[in-house]
């Protein structure tokens, strides 16, 4: 099978194809087709060990939209939390599910998990990537401001997250400049040469295409909650930084946002359009993303 682990699993030209497939079904106007139920009869586990809102309901709908039936586990109810190994969960759900989609903490359990269970497995997020969202900010750029390629993202805020990280890893695929303002601490691991970074946010927004950031506390770094507060509060996405990029410039959030911290209010709210289009694209974004990986799977059989 094949799975949907890193942001770097599909190739530009198989990103491409999700795209316009996901473009084509939205101009169709989402609507639920008898004859194109890629997912009928099979059941897919939603193993979530972290808090989700936008993910979660919009796997749910992806799968159930494409006629297959899913089942939500939660980690702290399966005797994964009481020691049982991810191996060992993956190879029960590999000989009753026919896919998984899974939130976790360590990139390797992930990994673990698709090579045990044998079935098509997604990275829901992890600490190292989401790629899922970054697909599906990349899909809301491109539908309203055109091709990315050539464009420049600015990211400020936590450039060690996940998210970050699969931007970071984006770039090179689809070709466009990434600059993150962050504080040296929490730059990004990853190096390409279509990523910069710097501690200045002016200079990391200035003429840039698209303006992004993310929770300054993700999950499970609640206890550096004080220490993250006073290092991110230079790179707040607000409207004095806006005025520094191009003057059509998208910004968006990944969300939850927190206002007032990682977000201006103000320039939340003006802009909140654009970014509860982002939150719904996730799930067309993925709908294309099951397409993509049962027809991939079904080949290679
Ligand atoms: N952006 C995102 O992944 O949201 P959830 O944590 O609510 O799934």
């Amino acid at each position: 099978p094949h799975h949907f682990l890193s942001v770097t699993d599909t190739s530009e030209d198989e990103a491409r194809a999700i795209f316009e497939g996901v473009a084509r079904q939205k101009r169709a106007g989402n609507t639920n087709n008898e004859e194109d139920l890629p997912l009928l009869g099979q059941s897919w586990a939603l193993l979530f060990r972290k808090p989700s809102t936008r993910t979660r309901v919009s796997f749910e709908l992806a799968i159930r939209q494409l006629g297959g039936s899913t089942l939500f586990l939660s980690a702290a109810e399966l005797q994964l939390s009481r020691g049982e190994p991810m191996e060992d969960t993956a190879r029960v759900l590999g000989r009753m599910v026919q896919g998984a989609v899974i939130r976790t903490f360590a990139q390797e359990e992930i990994v673990a998990f698709a090579k045990s269970s044998g079935i098509p497995t997604v990275n829901a997020l992890t600490d190292q990537e989401h790629p899922c969202q970054v697909l599906a900010d990349i899909f809301t750029f491109e539908e309203k401001r055109g091709p990315i390629a050539g464009k420049t993202v600015a990211f400020l805020g936590d450039a060690s997250c996940n998210v970050a990280r699969s931007w970071a890893l984006a770039a090179p695929l689809f070709r466009f400049h990434l600059r993150f303002g962050a504080p040296r601490a929490f730059f990004c691991d990853v190096e390409n040469p279509w990523v910069t970074q710097t501690e200045s946010p002016e200079e990391a927004v200035r003429g840039a295409d698209l303006l992004y950031t993310d929770v300054w506390i993700s999950m499970g770094k609640e206890e550096e909650s004080a220490v993250r507060e006073k290092a991110f509060s230079a790179y707040q996405l607000n409207s004095r930084l806006l005025r520094r990029a191009k003057a059509e410039a998208l910004v968006l959030h990944c969300l939850p946002a927190h206002r007032g911290k990682e977000i201006e209010g103000e320039l939340f709210e003006e802009r909140a359009g654009d970014i509860f289009d982002q939150a719904e694209n996730r799930l067309h974004v993925q709908k294309g993303l099951l397409r993509w990986l049962v027809g991939r799977s079904e080949r290679v059989q």
